[in-house]
């Protein structure tokens, strides 16, 4: 893959505006271990969206890293600060109940900081000193959290030593600067590997979504002691994108499920309960009860909805600390085999991140996808088109459900309300493609291949990686890798598949325009990937086409021809700049 990143922020003089764009921060002050590798590892990984090279470094299993990252939570403390907070003091001060392993500091109309501590007691001994506090015109619950305030006693003495704290950024950059930095790219694929690079989840983000989960754990443990929230979707998934929904699961784990095993002696034990007639009225209760608690007691919880009558019910709420849109759900394990598998696919090869990336980025730009529920397509469903494609290369980038399934071990053994959700789950034992397409090649050949598939016939099938006749008249099918007789994509209507399908048509052509060279390093005009993530580009496309009065399909299928068959030279190319000709 020609990705060319580093070279491009030594050459620019935009490197030195771009190194303004607030990267998180990370702070080791002690105990080395865990946290300083996983740093490592993130540092690994951010170099390999550089480098376009292969980790060979072993990769960690989903459950391995979920496992750490939950533990990890669990020691963590949030604490709203004052604006004007010595750092050092204020860690001087924390560091009374036990090392810190790391911190760090981000703004949501407030300054916070996240601090996590080396051992799980130092978060008791805090709790064990800190207030409820006393209101003069209301009355406070007293819930004891991990979510703090803290107080300056003499905020004139601490001011005059205040350190400048450097706060961790969780916003994507703006429409501008990220045109800026995609024009000054040096190819498509180096296009690409940018937009994955600003818009993948920071190290600070996934601590932060993780550290939430566990607070909101804490309020239902209250309930249901032993049970797990844990993150699932595209927090976990490695596809998702800064400001994107944080997905909770609520695992009540053993409940009705008792082990015969775990006892000895002639008798065996029950908990006395309360039945209900089915499991989905046990789950609205339960999440009812949980959204009341959410409600009246959760420390920055607010606009608490339940929406217990969808097909997957669910308690809905923000997260006004985190900034997080949070989505609770519970009795839903496929959902979160689903995010290990996507997990494993993001970690086969790195073009697919890349590519998800680009194509979810793509789609929003262009209102294919949106935060409001209805006929569009969804970022989970876009995903799948990728991965299916991917795996439809010669020789193919990813390998099928199916063959993921044949080599598993019989620990991955793993069957959820009758549905056989076995693969393998340690992805260092598969094998890497010997696919060596580049991105660019990947981006246009995904555009043609879905701006011609026969939509109206076939079904997208990632279990064995090869379109199958749609067994139903939605208009677009993509089978629920796991409940294999659902379709994941039932909701999208004609008009919006049709409208994916104009603008992969309408992109592929851009892509097509766009000549070999490299673009001219002062240039500012929009190019590659800036000129399809920019609406107004395809919209003159769409108009130009329109007044030829030809189908559009008909046309741009020649156009595609014509292109294929003329020589680079004969390409319109005016000063050796990219253009974009809106002209049909
Ligand atoms: P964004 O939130 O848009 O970034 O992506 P996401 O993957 O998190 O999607 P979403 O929040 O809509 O859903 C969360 C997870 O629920 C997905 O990753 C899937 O695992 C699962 N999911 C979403 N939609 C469907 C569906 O239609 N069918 C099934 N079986 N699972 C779904
Ligand atoms: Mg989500």
């Amino acid at each position: 893959m020609a990705a060319r990143g580093v070279g491009m922020l030594a050459r620019l003089p935009l490197c030195a505006q771009r190194g303004q764009v607030l990267r998180p921060t990370h702070r080791l002050l002690s105990c080395p271990g865990t946290v300083a590798a996983d740093v490592k590892r993130e540092e690994q990984s951010s170099r390999n969206v550089e480098t376009g090279s292969e980790d060979r470094t072993p990769k960690k299993k989903f459950s391995e890293v979920q496992k750490e990252r939950r533990e990890q939570a669990q020691r963590t403390v949030l604490i709203h600060c004052p604006n004007k907070i010595s750092e050092k003091k204020f860690l001087k001060y924390l560091s009374q109940h036990g090392p810190i392993s790391n911190h760090f500091f981000y703004e949501s109309f407030g300054l916070y900081a996240v601090v996590e501590f080396c051992q799980k007691e130092s978060v008791t001994s805090l709790q064990n000193v800190t207030r409820t506090p006393s209101m003069d015109t209301e009355a406070a619950v007293p819930f004891k959290s991990r979510f703090f305030n803290v107080k300056m006693k003499n905020p004139s003495n601490q001011t005059s030593e205040q350190s400048c704290i450097q706060y961790s950024n969780h916003t994507p950059p703006s429409s501008k600067k990220l045109s800026e930095l995609l024009c000054y790219a040096e190819s498509i694929d180096d296009q690409l590997n940018t937009l994955l690079k600003e818009f993948q989840l920071t190290e600070e983000d996934i601590k932060l979504r993780y550290l939430t989960c566990s607070l909101i754990e804490d309020l239902a443990a209250a309930y249901f002691q032993d049970c797990t929230v844990r993150p699932f979707g595209s927090s976990v998934n490695s596809f998702g994108k800064l400001g994107c929904d944080l997905d909770m699961f609520l695992d009540l784990g053993e409940i009705g499920k008792f082990n015969t095993n775990k006892t000895s002696g002639n008798f065996l034990m029950e908990f006395q309960v309360k039945n209900v007639p089915s499991e989905r009225i046990a789950t609205q209760k339960i999440l009812s009860v949980i959204g009341e608690c959410l409600d009246h007691f959760g420390p920055g919880c607010v606009g608490v909805q339940k929406i217990l009558n969808a097909r997957c019910p669910l308690v809905r709420f923000s997260h006004q600390a985190s900034g997080f849109q949070c989505d609770l759900t519970t009795n839903n394990r496929i959902a979160l085999k689903s995010s290990e598998l996507l997990y494993i696919y993001g970690a086969l090869d790195s073009r697919v991140r890349a590519l998800v990336f680009c194509i979810r980025c793509w789609a929003r730009a262009h209102s294919l996808t949106s935060s409001i529920p209805g006929s569009w397509i969804t970022n989970f469903s876009l995903t799948m088109m990728v991965i299916f494609f991917l795996q439809r290369r010669s020789p193919p980038i990813l390998p099928t459900l199916d063959y993921l399934k044949t080599l598993a071990g019989a620990e991955d053994k793993c069957i959820i309300e009758g549905h056989n959700c076995t693969f393998i789950s340690d992805l260092n034992r598969i094998k890497p493609s010997g696919n060596t397409e580049t991105l660019e090649s990947l981006l246009k050949e995904f555009f043609e291949y879905f701006g011609n598939f026969a939509f109206n016939k076939n079904s997208i099938n990632i279990r064995q990686g090869r379109e199958q006749n749609k067994p139903e008249s939605s208009p677009l099918h993509i089978q629920n890798p796991f409940e294999t007789s659902l379709n994941i994509s039932k909701n999208v209507n004609q008009s919006q598949l049709q409208k994916f399908v104009d603008l992969a048509r309408e992109s592929a052509w851009i892509l097509s325009q766009e000549d070999k060279d490299r673009p001219s390093p002062s240039g500012n005009r929009p190019w590659g990937l800036a000129t399809l993530l920019l609406p107004s580009v395809v919209k003159s496309v769409s108009l130009a086409k329109k007044k030829r009065k030809k189908p559009a399909s008909e046309r741009i299928k020649n156009l595609l021809e014509s292109i294929k068959s003329s020589s680079p030279e004969n390409d319109t190319n005016t000063n050796g700049k990219r253009t974009v000709s809106t002209q049909a």
